[in-house]
């Protein structure tokens, strides 16, 4: 078995069932600038605005949010919202993690609008802060509202990518919450290096993916489109509002996951990324798919090169104390490969 094999053991067999990443709470400066460019911009539906507080969802969403914007002094990111099956899923994961040094466990009740009963934070060892709910108020869909569809239109909340900069540790760890890994990306050399992996709960090829990067920091939440047009048609928009700073890669194809995006940054420089084409995960026996960090289709299928801000620039996270978590530099770097994407 090498290495590489021996990191990439499968979802382990937990006592709780986390469903799928729902939500992302992040930390902005101006309110109203981030409410011009996610709501007027992109087209997502304001739900709530509430003092420093905005909870914004996509067209085909019944939950009540799955982007909560606050008002804060610096940006970050406060949380990432999971949702699990049962309330006794929240104890066991608690008792779950709570058995592993280094990670933070709050119970409590549930502080955002739209959101009741216990809800769990934690901050795990590599320093994500998350919060574990079950239940969301319900909001009418407004997916068939096509007269009123404005931007891509965003459907729905679908992954988010986290730079580590332990990212093989980073892996191990998530598998061992029982996602299950899609797609990796190594390195050609020996011993072979893991540079990222995709890892799902949700049958679609992740709901986290881990990539080698100054970290911990959240690299991109990404919401779904319905189909590359909008993709396109957005851009389009975009350079019509003399917004074109805010496209920083893309449009394109990823090689991983097939999936036509464009990457975005907004006022305060946290990405979000436009999504669509991924496809179908569910059965159990769907085995990893390996990529060369070398081949030059693996991050673009068409052999673009990602910019260099997309490798260094990352959002920061919001460790329990409400400071950011400090980061350090990854010990492999695709970058430092000889791949022709990279030249
Ligand atoms: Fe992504």
């Amino acid at each position: 078995m090498s290495a590489v094999q021996g990191l990439l053991k499968g979802p382990a067999q937990v006592p709780f069932d986390i469903m799928r990443v729902a939500y992302g709470v992040l930390q902005v400066r101006d309110l109203d600038a981030s409410l011009h460019f996610y709501e007027e911009l992109l087209g997502l539906r304001l739900i709530a605005r509430e003092g420093d507080l905005a909870y914004l969802k996509g067209w085909e969403e019944r939950q009540h949010h799955s982007l909560v914007l606050r008002r804060a002094a610096e940006p970050a990111v406060e949380r990432l919202g999971f949702r699990v099956r049962t309330d006794g899923d929240l104890d066991r994961l608690a008792e779950w993690y709570g058995e592993r040094p280094g990670s933070t466990v709050r119970m409590g009740d549930a502080d955002l609008h739209g959101m009741h009963g216990r809800t769990l934070r934690v901050w795990d060892h590599l320093g994500t802060p998350l919060e574990y709910y079950v239940t969301m108020e319900q909001q009418p869909t407004v997916l068939q509202d096509y007269h009123l569809h404005r931007g891509a239109p965003i459907m729905r909340f679908d992954h988010v990518n986290l730079h580590s900069a332990r990212v093989e540790e980073a892996i191990v760890h998530w598998q061992e919450l029982g996602f299950r890994c899609s797609e990796y990306i190594s390195t050609d050399t020996e011993p072979e290096r893991l540079t990222g992996a995709w890892l799902l709960r949700k049958p679609t090829v992740h709901d986290v993916a881990l990539t080698a990067g100054r970290g911990p920091r959240l690299h991109h939440l990404a919401m779904w489109v319905a189909e590359a047009g909008g993709i396109l048609r957005l851009c389009d928009q975009l350079g019509g509002a003399h917004w074109t700073h805010a496209i920083e890669r893309g449009p394109g194809r990823h090689g991983v996951s097939n999936a036509f995006f464009v990457y975005l940054r907004d006022p305060d420089g946290h990405r979000l990324e436009l999504y669509t084409s991924a496809y179908y995960t569910g059965d159990p026996d769907h085995a990893p798919l390996r990529w060369s960090v070398n081949d030059p289709r693996c991050r673009s299928f068409w052999g673009t090169r990602a910019p260099d801000s997309w490798y260094d620039e990352s959002s920061l996270l919001l460790g329990p104390d409400g400071r950011p978590v400090p980061t350090e530099e990854a010990t492999v770097d695709e970058r430092n490969q000889a791949s022709e994407v990279m030249a």
